[in-house]
């Protein structure tokens, strides 16, 4: 096991899960071949957060451009997602996980809906650790969405334009009530960011791996948080100052 130390955890880590198409292709294996053995991937690093005490877990499972994918291939991974929430619903209910989504949920097919409000009823009560799937996602219209809830409610009179602060739109974001994440990881090699979590990645470290997503199982992640905690964060300080108030 890495030399993780519990004191120093990311409490937020986001991943964007890249390369399930590669992973397949050096195999010559279909796509969905590949999206299968990420959605294994995704068990796999769902069970090692809340195993190391991770509390805040989001993953970036279908973008606003993944819409432009082929039919068959939107299809397959709406049914893998249903049988993921499926085949993890009692272990997330034994191991205090809540589910949560952030993004366009109503775009979604109904019964893909029906599911993840299901999961989201049957988890709410569970505190360890929150898994958020990032669906739809769009981090710009996530943006959108926001200036538009704030725009009503200047309009209607309940704030005025210059009530408009960082927490506010904090609080306006998909992402309201969840931290900031500490730790972004990417898979499959490309320095991008995608669209994801614009605002709220502000100060996250980030760690790019090459490994494609249906190879990135918990002995990398663990890699990945021991690459983190080497990490110094300074938030705009000086290096001296953070070793100040460390002592
Ligand atoms: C990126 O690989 C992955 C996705 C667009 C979807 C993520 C889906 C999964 C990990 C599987 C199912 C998820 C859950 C939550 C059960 P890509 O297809 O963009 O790969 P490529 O860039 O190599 O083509």
């Amino acid at each position: 096991m890495a030399k993780i130390d519990p004191q120093k955890l990311p409490k937020h880590i986001a991943i964007i899960m890249d390369g399930n198409g590669r992973w397949a292709k050096s195999r010559s294996l279909s796509r969905i071949k590949g999206h299968e053995e990420g959605a294994r991937s995704v068990r796999d690093i769902v069970r090692a957060s809340r195993e190391i005490g991770v509390q805040w877990l989001t993953l970036y499972a279908f973008s606003e451009e993944n819409w432009r994918r082929p039919k068959y291939e939107i299809q397959a991974l709406w049914r893998l997602l249903k049988r993921f929430l499926q085949s993890e619903l009692e272990e997330m209910l034994q191991n205090g996980i809540r589910f949560h989504v952030i993004g366009r949920i109503y775009k979604l097919p109904k019964d893909v809906q029906k599911s993840i409000k299901e999961t989201i009823e049957k988890t709410s009560a569970n505190k360890d650790m929150t898994l958020t799937l990032a669906l739809s996602y769009g981090a710009r219209q996530e943006i959108v969405d926001t200036v538009e809830k704030i725009a009503t409610q200047i309009e209607t009179g309940n704030i005025g334009s210059g009530d408009v602060t960082e927490a506010l739109v904090a609080e306006n974001l998909y992402t309201a009530n969840m931290p900031d994440p500490d730790l972004l990881i990417r898979t499959s090699g490309e320095f991008r960011i995608s669209n994801f979590l614009l605002w709220q990645i502000a100060y996250a470290e980030i760690y790019v791996t090459p490994t494609h997503w249906p190879d990135f199982r918990r002995d990398e992640y663990f890699m990945a948080l021991e690459e983190y905690q080497r990490r110094e964060r300074r938030f705009g300080a000086t290096g001296d100052q953070v070793a100040r108030k460390r002592k």
